[in-house]
C-alpha cells in the first residue's frame, strides 16, 4: 500500500539573486575557497581588517582560557554589555535592548515581530537583500524601491516612501549609511520619516550596522522613538563579523514583543560577549585611527577609478567602508572584474549580490583594510580594465 506524505520543499522565498564565481558550485563553497586562502585580500563583505592589538582580541582569549565558554550566558546578554551598547549610542533608560547574533538575527525578529500576513514592507534595490528576503517570510509582499539614480541621491527618500507606501505597509527599512553605497540621511529627511511613521503607524527599521564610518549620523530612536527599531551590529566598525553578535534596541513595548519570538533562548556566544564589552570600553582609542585610514583608502580608490574611461564611484565620499564602481560604459562586467580580482587574491562582490535590478553596472568594493592592500587593489583594477578590455 503506498501512503502518500506531504513532501517538505523549499520555501518560496524573496532569495537574493546570488551569481556564483566561476568555478564554484555553491556559496558555501566560494566561501570556504575564499576563507581558507591566507593571501586573500578581503575586500568583499565590507569587513574590518583594521584592528591591531586594542584590547578585543586579548579579552575573549582570557575568556577562553578561563573555561567561560562551558556555561550558558544570561539569556539576553550581559547587562554590562547592554548599558554599554546603550551609552555607546547615547540612548537612555526609555529604551530597552535584546544581544543577538549579529544584526541578521536582530533584522529576522523585527521582521518577524512587526510584520502580519497582509503587511507589506518598503526596502531599496540596491540594498541589503536578506531584510527583503525576511520580510517576505512574514509579511505578505516587499516594494523594493529602484533608487540607483542621482535624482534621488542613490537613496530612498521620504518622497519615494510616500510614493510607494498603502494602508497595508507596516515597516520601511532604512539601511542607514547604506549598504553597497554608503548613502545616508539628512537631518530633514529623518524628520520627514518621523512624520510618514508617525502619520501611517509604521515601524522604521533603521539598520545602523555602518553608523560609525559615517561623518556625521542621528539615530531615528531619537527623532522618532516609538516607531523606531535600532539593528546594531559589531561586524563592521569593531571589527568582529566571525563572532557574530549584535543588538535590538527599542522601546520596551516593541522589545517586550520581540521577548515572545526570540529565537536564541538560551544566550548570544559568550566569549564573543566579552569581546563585545572590551570593543566599546576601548573604542576612543581606536575610532579615529579607524575611520581615518578609511577615508584615506577610498580616495586611493577614486584615483585609480578616475583614470578609468566609463567608470565612476556611484556616490564619493561614501559615509560607510564600502563603495559601488559603477563600470556599465566601460565594456568590462563587473562579473568579469570580480573573477581576474579572485585570480589575483583580491575578493571583491560584483552588483548582483546586493542589487536585482542594477548589480550588473557595478563592483562593490570595501576598504577597511590596510593601506597597503587597497594600493594593490587599485594597481590590479588598472591593469584588470586594460586585460580585459584588451581581451575583447
Ligand atoms: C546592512 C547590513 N545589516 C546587517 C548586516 C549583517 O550584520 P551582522 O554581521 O551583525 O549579522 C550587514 C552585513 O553586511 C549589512 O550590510
Amino acid at each position: 500500500m503506498c501512503v502518500v506524505r506531504d513532501m517538505i520543499s523549499p520555501k518560496k522565498y524573496a532569495k537574493a539573486a546570488k551569481v556564483l564565481p566561476k568555478g564554484f558550485k555553491t556559496a558555501n563553497e566560494f566561501f570556504n575557497y575564499v576563507y581558507n586562502d591566507p593571501d586573500m585580500i578581503w575586500m568583499g563583505q565590507n569587513t574590518n581588517h583594521l584592528h591591531d592589538r586594542d584590547g578585543v582580541m586579548e579579552a575573549m582569549i582570557a575568556s577562553v582560557q578561563d573555561n567561560d565558554y562551558c556555561k550558558y550566558p544570561p539569556p539576553e546578554g550581559f547587562p554590562r554589555l547592554k548599558e554599554l551598547v546603550m551609552e555607546d549610542l547615547g540612548l537612555g533608560s526609555e529604551y530597552d535592548i535584546l544581544i543577538t547574533a549579529g544584526a541578521t538575527e536582530s533584522l529576522y525578529l523585527c521582521a518577524n515581530d512587526i510584520l502580519e500576513p497582509e503587511n507589506n514592507t518598503i526596502t531599496c534595490d540596491p540594498g541589503y537583500l536578506i531584510i527583503d528576503n525576511f520580510a517576505s517570510r512574514f509579511g505578505d509582499h516587499v516594494k523594493s524601491v529602484p533608487i540607483y539614480n542621482e535624482e534621488c541621491g542613490y537613496k530612498l527618500t521620504p518622497e519615494l516612501v510616500r510614493e510607494n507606501l498603502d494602508k497595508n505597509t507596516k515597516l520601511v527599512s532604512l539601511v542607514d549609511p547604506l549598504n553597497p553605497l554608503g548613502s545616508s540621511y539628512t537631518r530633514e529627511e529623518r524628520k520627514e520619516f518621523k512624520d510618514i511613521a508617525e502619520d501611517h503607524d509604521i515601524y522604521l527599521l533603521h539598520d545602523i550596522t555602518y553608523r560609525d564610518f559615517a561623518h556625521d549620523h542621528q539615530l531615528m530612536a531619537e527623532v522618532c522613538p516609538d516607531h523606531t527599531v535600532t539593528v546594531y551590529s559589531f561586524s563592521k566598525i569593531y571589527g568582529m563579523a566571525g563572532m557574530r553578535i549584535g543588538a535590538v534596541i527599542g522601546v520596551p513595548e516593541i522589545i517586550n514583543s520581540i521577548r515572545t519570538i526570540v529565537v536564541n533562548d538560551l544566550g548570544t556566544n559568550l566569549v564573543a560577549q566579552n569581546g563585545a564589552m572590551a570593543a566599546i570600553e576601548s573604542k576612543p582609542k581606536w575610532i579615529d585611527r579607524v575611520k581615518n585610514t578609511t577615508r584615506q583608502n577610498q580616495d586611493i580608490i577614486k584615483q585609480a577609478v578616475d583614470q578609468v574611461d566609463g567608470a565612476h564611484i556611484a556616490v564619493y565620499p561614501s559615509d560607510g567602508n564600502m563603495m559601488a564602481i559603477d563600470m556599465i560604459d566601460t565594456g568590462v562586467t563587473p562579473r568579469e572584474m570580480a573573477d581576474y580580482l579572485i585570480e589575483r587574491k583580491i575578493f571583491a562582490r560584483e552588483g548582483s549580490y546586493t542589487s536585482k535590478k542594477f548589480g550588473h553596472r557595478y563592483l562593490r568594493v570595501s576598504f577597511s583594510i590596510p593601506t597597503t592592500q587597497v594600493e594593490y587593489f587599485a594597481k590590479c583594477f588598472l591593469e584588470g580594465m586594460e586585460a580585459l578590455k584588451g581581451s575583447k
